[in-house]
This record gives C-alpha cells, structure tokens and sequence, in this order.
C-alpha cells in the first residue's frame, strides 16, 4: 500500500476512530446520476423518499440542480425547477447543496447577457443553493467574471472547475498538459475559487494521470482539490484511489443505483476500501444499504425502461478510443437512428476529431460537445466530396465569431470565414470577454412574455428557454393543457406493465388467444395492414362486419365517394408519437419545392412569411435538433407559398416545413 494511505488497527465498527484526513464525498444521486443514466427525468417526488436519509450520512455535499435538469423539469416533466430547490432544502437540512452552473451559459446552451446571468445566480443562492460548481466549456475563465462576483456577493462557496480533456489518448501533447492545469488552477486560485474541480466529464483521467495531476496541484494551489470522473470508460474507480491517495481532498460518488455506466463510481466500494485508513470516510455502509433498498424498491422501478440496455457492457471503450464523452456519443447514436443513419456511426467517429480540431480543439463538454457532435453529424450526412461544411450550425457560427470565448487553439480560418459569411453580428470575430458584445436581456424578455412570467423566477425560466420556457409557463398558469407525455407515471401503472410483458414472456398472453375456440369465420373482404409502434410492428388482418363495404383502395374511395370509409391502417393504429409526422398530401406538392424537415427537431421560428420572395440559400426557418439550432435555407427560388407549422411544434425528419 501507498504510505500515503496508512491502515490503523481497527475493528469493523460503526463507531471507529475518525480518520485523520478524511476523504469528503460529493453525493451526485440526485442531478449527475440520473443526468448520467436517467435522462435527467428523475422527478422531485421520487427524490424525497431518500432525502432526509441523504442528509444524514455526512456527505460534503449532495449535488441536487444545474447541469440539465433545469432544462428536462421545465420541457419533459412539467415541474418548475426553482420549488425542486426549495422542496428539497426541506428535507436536506445539514448537508450543504451544490449545483452545476455552466458559467455564462448558466443552466442554458449560450452566452447570456450580464443582467441575466447576475440574476440566476442570485435567485438560486436566495432559494438554497449553497456551492456553484462553475465551468467554462473552453475553459475561459473570462466567462466566470460576472457569475463570480455575485456568487461572492451571495456569500457563497465558489467551486472553479477545469474542464479535463485529452487530444492524446493519455495527459500531455501540445495543447493539455500537466502545464496547462496547473496554470488554469492558478487562474482559478487568483479569482477567489473556495475549491478547483478536476472535471472529468469523459472518464478519460487515468489513475497514473489524476496520481499524477493531483499531486501537482495540492503543491501549485492552496483551494482543496475535488476530483469529478465519469465512469463511463471504467477507470474512474481506480483513479479515485489513485487520487485519495495522492492527497486529493474530495472526489464524487453516486448510490449503487445511479452508480457506473456513464455515471460515477458507486459511493459504497469506496466506504470499505478506505476503512481503517487515515483518509477513511466515516461513512456507515448500513445507512447507505438502507437508501438503496428504499431506491430500488420504490423509484428505480419507474425509471428502468430509461436505462440504455441496448449493450451488455457497462464501459465503454468508444471513450478511451475517441476521448469522447459518453453522453455525446448516445446523443449521436440516438440522432443518427431517429434519422435511420446509424450505419454512419463509423464515419461519425472519423469525422468528429477532425470538427473538433478545425474548431480549435475544444474540450467536448455541454454545449461543445453537441456544437462539434451536432455538426460532426451535419457534415456526414450533407457534405459531398467537393464541399465541407455545407451546413453550418448557428452554434458554430457563434463560435466563429467569438461568443462563446477564446478557443485552446486558433480556429481554422477558412471554417472561421465562411462560417461568418452573413453572420448577423458581423464578419469579424470577436476577441473581448464574450458578454461585452451582449446588449441587456431581462427588459426585453420581460416585454415578450408579459404577465406570464408572475416573478423573476418565472422570468429566468424565459429567459433561457424562450420556446419551451413558454410552454411551460402557460401549463403552470393552466393557461395551456398540460399533456399527458409530461405527466409522472406510478409505481402501481409501471407493476401490472411488468406483470403483462412478465406474463407475454412466459407465453401466457399467446396460450389465451390460440385456445379461443369461437372465431368467427374470415370474409373474402379481410385485408391485412402491418401497424407500426415505434420500433415494433405487427401484422394484423381486417375483416369489416355489417353492411359497410370496403373498397379496393383508399384512394379510389376518396375520388369516388365522401362517404366514410371502412377502417383505414391510420384509424386502426394508436397514434405513436406526439410528432407531426404527416408530409403535405401529393397535391400541395405538386404546385411547388415542399421545403423538408433534413432531421426530426423543434421549430424554432419562420424567418419568413407566406408570400415573401426567396433566393435560394436564403435562410427559411430555424429548427432545434439535438438542443441546436440549425437554420435552413430555400432549395431553391421563389415564393413561400405555405407554412406548415409554427414556433414551438415537433417535427419529424422529411416532413413538409412550407412550400416555395
Ligand atoms: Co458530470
């Protein structure tokens, strides 16, 4: 062993000797975990049952808000993200909160304006929040500047993070070095940081490496070191050890059920394999084994059908190959299948370092880590051989320009250029603090939502997330139905759900239907349809009863007669998803360039009107897809004829966005 690490004498006890330089925890459960594995769909209501037994274990801290979840509360589960923060402070009295704030891009995907970020920052220390967990995606700790100095006004615990990414497969090259995280910890000692975060977003530090790195650190810096590692490529738990032993002072774990995958380390390995160290937790593995019983039985039973499944290995070795985070690669495996271009995947893979690369070989974290996968997917399924680039997000283009801060390295010039061709904020970019160049916000969104933002809190949601934002400002003021798809499911529903597929398994379902013994007898007339749900499809026959007489085909039957016609394939299947799928009927395209839909997203808005002239390359209209916006131009020249939907609706990939 490590001298380091010394072993006392000692009996396995819950009432040991304290350590003499005990390993503090970060518990992670309730945001990175079910962000990691989940999601993020993990709900207020089933964090509760666990809280107050959370807060008696003496963690350091339990991570509970940031990151994505103010994003997915608000869009998918209809709960407003502030009351989580103050519902949970109810229940967590003594162990102090922490949140993941993306610096100038708060809990959002861009730059925002000074006045907001100054506002987030103190609305969500007024409502609880204790430590803010701080980073940078291009590690430009000019975008802290603002959001610091109301963390120290709030009078709060200000955490710097360094972003920790690799351009080689372990530390060191050109551009991340051992000097490189030494000079940004030293940047982040002289603005004030109470602590520095190692995070590792990837999984890709090694033990050697964060052994290595910590050692370093805690001679260059006096801020305690905490060391946040993903799991996802299996090395996590070995650098955890490798890092403790180091001296590091705090490192991030999870509950066993939100533990390993593309998560962290599970919390309760790490309890025995310090015990009776000089650096052991103090933890009491029975109070953890008592969380998990109650996670296991009574919440992860709502959450399993969330679980990526699809592979027997929990690492993935895709990581230690591509430096790749493992959130970014299943965001691209999941576009690229709602596109049907999964077998792209392997030029996905080849395409993304050299995106990576033209754009000055950032770290690939959120929002970088869509910017270059959204991109990296755009130019694989656009570009031909003659021409890269084709598509350009406005997201890479704001990166052009300098907005989202100074890259590791210089952008390729000629992407730099043409990217800026047009760019409404100029040709040139930028070389100030990204915010400068940002004219106030809060007035403005005021004025656009009016009343429907009751308090600032409202605002703030707004502000970030004008789309969605709105939606869900409108069902919280049952201004607009909340639907069902946002509703929570329960423990009873998700019970008999898996007591049918348990029964359809043992081929009970298939038994009840072959002894049935009076089926009536099949017409001449049946017809055989194939239903499809999502993924799933079955066969079925049709054989209508009475008088109503079938017709040969459905088109005949609307030409020759208005009279309802006997059940279509449409009225027999259960509308799948809640996406507008329909493309316009044959006729409306026939009268002009349906404009499609290259990939399932959100409309964002129209920069066109019905009856507006374009040339082709002119910008239409702009989607989200995979939270980034793609802005779409005419195929063509002409006249916008009709606009098939409007802000805020779901398409699907090749639906008809208007017609020119
Ligand atoms: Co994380």
């Amino acid at each position: 062993m490590n001298n380091d690490v010394v072993m006392t004498a000692m009996n396995y006890a819950n009432d040991r000797p304290a350590a003499k330089n005990p390993v503090k925890i970060m518990d992670l459960s309730l945001r990175d975990g079910h962000q990691s594995l989940f999601a993020t769909r993990g709900r207020t209501e089933d964090m509760i049952p666990v809280a107050e037994m959370i807060d008696d274990i003496g963690f350091w801290a339990v991570e509970t808000w940031g990151g994505a979840t103010f994003d997915t509360m608000h869009r998918f589960l209809n709960e407003d993200p502030w009351e989580r923060l103050r519902t949970l402070k109810r229940y967590i009295k003594k162990t102090p909160f922490s949140m993941l704030l993306r610096a100038q891009n708060l809990v959002g995907y861009r730059n925002y304006a000074d006045d907001v970020a100054t506002a987030f920052v103190d609305r969500a220390a007024e409502n609880g929040m204790d430590i803010f967990r701080t980073f940078d995606a291009l590690n430009d700790y000019r975008n802290f500047e603002t959001v610091v100095k109301q963390i120290k006004k709030s009078g709060k615990h200000f955490q710097g993070c360094m972003c920790y990414t690799l351009t080689e497969p372990r530390l060191g090259g050109d551009v991340y070095s051992l000097e490189y995280y030494i000079g940004k910890a030293k940047e982040l000692e002289a603005m004030g940081a109470d602590s520095i975060c190692i995070k590792d977003m990837a999984g890709l530090i090694a033990p050697y490496d964060a052994y290595e790195l910590v050692k370093a650190l805690k001679a260059a810096v006096k801020a305690p070191i905490h060391l946040h590692s993903h799991f996802t490529s299996g090395m996590a738990s070995m650098s955890h050890l490798k890092a403790i032993e180091a001296g590091v002072d705090i490192v991030d774990t999870c509950m066993t059920p939100y533990a390993y995958r593309t998560s962290h380390p599970a919390i309760e390995p790490l309890v025995m394999t310090l015990l009776g160290t000089n650096r052991d937790t103090g933890f009491d593995i029975r109070k953890l084994a008592a969380i998990n019983e109650v996670l296991e039985k009574q919440v992860l039973p709502k959450y399993k059908h969330l679980l990526d499944d699809s592979k027997v290995s929990i690492i993935d070795i895709n990581v230690l190959l591509h430096q790749t985070p493992g959130g970014m690669l299943s965001n691209l495996v999941s576009q690229l299948r709602e596109m049907d271009a999964l077998d792209k995947i392997d030029e996905v893979y080849k395409e993304l370092p050299r995106v990576r690369k033209d754009l000055g070989q950032i770290p690939l974290v959120t929002p970088t880590s869509q910017i270059v996968g959204v991109q990296t997917v755009n130019n694989v399924l656009n570009d031909t051989p003659g021409e890269r680039y084709k598509m350009i997000t406005g997201q890479v283009k704001d990166l052009c320009y300098g907005l989202y801060g100074k890259t590791a390295v210089p952008i390729d010039a000629e992407l730099q250029k043409r990217a800026l061709k047009g760019y409404a904020r100029g040709e040139e970019p930028i070389t100030c603090r990204p915010a400068e160049v940002l004219e106030p916000e809060l007035a403005k969104a005021k004025a656009e939502i009016g009343d429907l933002a009751v308090d600032m809190d409202d605002l703030l949601i707004y502000a970030q997330f004008p789309v969605t934002g709105k939606k869900f400002l409108e069902w919280k003021y049952g201004r607009a139905e909340v639907p069902a798809s946002v509703k929570p499911i329960t423990l009873e529903s998700v019970k008999k759900q898996d007591a049918l597929i348990k029964k359809a398994k043992a081929g009970e379902l298939v038994e009840k239907t072959e002894k049935k013994t009076d089926l009536p007898a099949k017409s001449e007339r049946a017809r055989s349809f194939n239903v499809f749900l999502d993924d799933e499809y079955f066969s079925v026959e049709v054989d209508p009863t009475g008088d109503v007489p079938i017709v040969a085909t459905p088109r005949a039957a609307v030409a020759a007669s208005p009279a309802p016609v006997a059940p279509a394939p449409r009225a027999a299947a259960p509308a799948p998803k809640a996406v507008a799928a329909a493309p316009a009927p044959a006729a409306a395209v026939a009268q002009g360039t349906p404009m499609l839909a290259p990939m399932p997203g959100m409309i964002i808005r129209y920069q066109k009107n019905p009856g507006d002239a374009v040339s082709k390359g002119d910008a239409v209209v702009v989607l989200e897809a995979m939270k980034m916006e793609n802005t779409l131009v005419a195929p063509c020249d002409g006249v916008i004829k009709t606009i098939q939907f409007k802000s805020g609706d779901t398409v699907a990939k090749g639906a008809t966005l208007c017609i020119i």
